[in-house]
């Protein structure tokens, strides 16, 4: 490589900027109102392990990639994927076939789009992983800023006073006139890329760690102020319960495949986004501990995040199952209902907390799209993030535009319904459903099969080991048991338990095994009650 990749200064800097990656929406908006849907406590222990045993092992697949090869995700694959690979091969030939067979059945639109999705992989082999998570991560990157637009124009209106509603109805008002006014959600929108595209054009450095580091403390503090609040209202502790104490008749089937989906989504996995900010960490950096601590973070942050809101919204008399709305509608009306009158003070609060998570979250979204494009375009950092820039807001802007009303962009309308059949409320939602239903556990899976079963394991576990010594070398027993220093019970060399070999199993088997049955079941082929 000419020029030196640039690298996080520290772990923590990375950690934090990972933590930041992870810690977004996903967190703090989906989660609070998919447990709440899910009998909360039932649904926070699922959720829990989940990403213990799927989401933790597949962050270190991403994060090892990105180090190893020190390259975006494409390059990534590129470097690591053999010459020929039969499965890819036969994956790509399938795809070939099933869009003749479409043909036979005019369904012309979908036909043409698997033909060439296979012609990538017969072409590019693994390296089409890498070519189809950059462009899901361009996708959500392009609506998430509409969304992150929201909480920015929220932010304005909470100061304003403009949320002083009590009433669940006028809540909800308040919510589709503000999203349906472009007036607001278009420059929204494009100021909240804009805020991003400023932090990633500094660099690595000197743009996404100094601002992580600023950004994810006051996220933190924002966050126990906010639950302080919560937990002193009279009436809290049967949120508090709600969301604790299991009740495991309400959660089904379904519910724990979402409990999976949203660890994937709040992890951001399944994308590159932990290959790309893995890439610009250093040989040195233990990356095991680093992946523990981001996973624990977000975890964290998810808990609190409805350790927030239940407790208000149940000494409020709210209802806890009120779905995507929770936040947007149902939590200023919370705020408003609390003695004091300091309503607009604590949504604010709310919204700039929320705002932060979602800067965070999208400055990894655009930050891969631009490795993409300076490593293997060998643009300039500052063209890169310009172009991804504007032609993210253009997207961004149709999915606004849809929102508001589906006429507005009826051309758009027309070509999904009439080739490809496709009848969604908006664009947006078609993108969202797009990526996050199939696009992500798709890659998901192609990324664990090809750590587990084509690049191996244990070119893996080597990696891993620099820096990270306990991970593959100390008998698992021994390092719990703080008796690693122990020679005697420290046998590795015969094999026995350590994080590493769990970490195979799981990485070989459980998790492209249980993305799949998730996969099947979001996408309609499985049903679960
Ligand atoms: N994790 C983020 C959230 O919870 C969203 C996100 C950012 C993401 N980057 C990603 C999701 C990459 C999947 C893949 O809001």
């Amino acid at each position: 490589m000419i020029e030196e990749r640039e690298h996080w200064s520290s772990s923590l800097g990375f950690v934090l900027a990972a933590a930041g990656s992870a810690i977004g929406l996903g967190a703090i908006w989906k989660f609070p109102y998919i447990a709440g849907q899910n009998g909360g406590g039932a649904f926070l222990l699922i959720y829990l392990v989940c990403v213990a045993i799927i989401g933790m092992p597949v962050m270190l697949c991403e994060i090892t990639l990105g180090r190893r090869t020190q390259q975006n995700p494409v390059g990534a694959f590129r470097m690591l994927s053999p010459d020929k690979s039969h499965v890819a091969n036969f994956i790509g030939f399938s795809m070939v076939f099933t869009s003749v067979a479409l043909l036979c059945f005019q369904e012309y639109g979908w036909a043409v789009f698997i033909l060439i999705i296979g012609g990538l992989i017969i072409r590019y082999g693994w390296t089409s992983a890498g070519i189809l998570s950059i462009v899901t991560g361009f996708v959500i990157m392009s609506y998430y800023s509409v969304v992150g637009g929201w909480t920015l124009g929220y932010i304005i209106k909470a100061f304003q006073g403009d949320l002083n509603y009590v009433t669940e109805a006028a809540a909800a008002n308040c919510f589709t006139s503000f999203r349906d006014n472009l007036a607001w959600a278009i420059p929204m929108h494009i100021g909240f890329l804009l805020i991003c595209a400023l932090i990633i054009v500094r660099g690595v450095r000197n743009g996404i760690e100094k601002w992580s580091k600023i950004l994810m403390p006051i996220l933190f503090v924002l966050m126990v102020i906010l639950i302080l609040r919560g937990l002193t209202l009279p009436g809290a502790l049967k949120g508090v319960s709600f969301f604790l104490s299991p009740k495991f008749s309400e959660l089904s089937a379904k519910g724990v495949l979402t409990a999976m989906g949203l660890a994937f989504f709040t992890l951001s996995l399944g994308m590159g986004a932990m290959i790309t900010y893995g890439s610009y960490i250093s040989r040195e950096q233990n990356i095991f501990m680093s992946t523990l601590s981001i996973v624990l973070l977000d975890t964290v942050i998810a808990t609190l995040a409805g350790l927030a809101i239940f407790p208000a919204v149940f000494a409020m008399g709210f209802k806890e199952a009120a779905g995507p709305g929770l936040v947007f509608n149902i939590l200023p009306a919370v705020f408003n209902s609390i003695p004091g009158g300091l309503g607009w003070l604590w949504a604010g609060i709310f919204f700039i907390l929320l705002s932060i998570a979602a800067i965070t979250s999208e400055v990894s979204l655009l930050e891969m799209v631009v490795a993409f494009l300076t490593d293997e375009l060998k643009w300039s950092r500052v063209k890169a993030v310009w172009t991804a820039f504007a032609a993210g807001a253009l997207l961004g802007l149709l999915s606004a535009v849809s929102i508001a009303n589906w006429s507005n962009i009826e051309w758009l309308h027309q070509i999904l319904v009439k080739t490809f059949h496709i009848e969604q409320k908006s664009f947006f939602d078609m993108l969202d459903n797009f990526s996050s239903n199939w696009l992500l556990p798709l890659s998901g899976i192609a990324i664990s099969i090809f750590v587990g079963w084509i690049w191996s394991t244990r070119k893996a576990v080597e990696e891993i080991r620099h820096g990270s010594h306990n991970f593959a070398d100390v008998h698992l027993i021994s390092l719990l048991a703080g008796l690693k220093d122990d020679p005697s019970h420290n046998n590795s060399k015969y094999h026995v338990l350590t994080l590493a070999s769990l970490w195979g199993i799981f990485i070989r088997f459980i998790a492209p095994i249980a993305v799949t049955i998730t996969f099947l079941h979001e996408i309609g082929w499985l049903k679960l009650k």
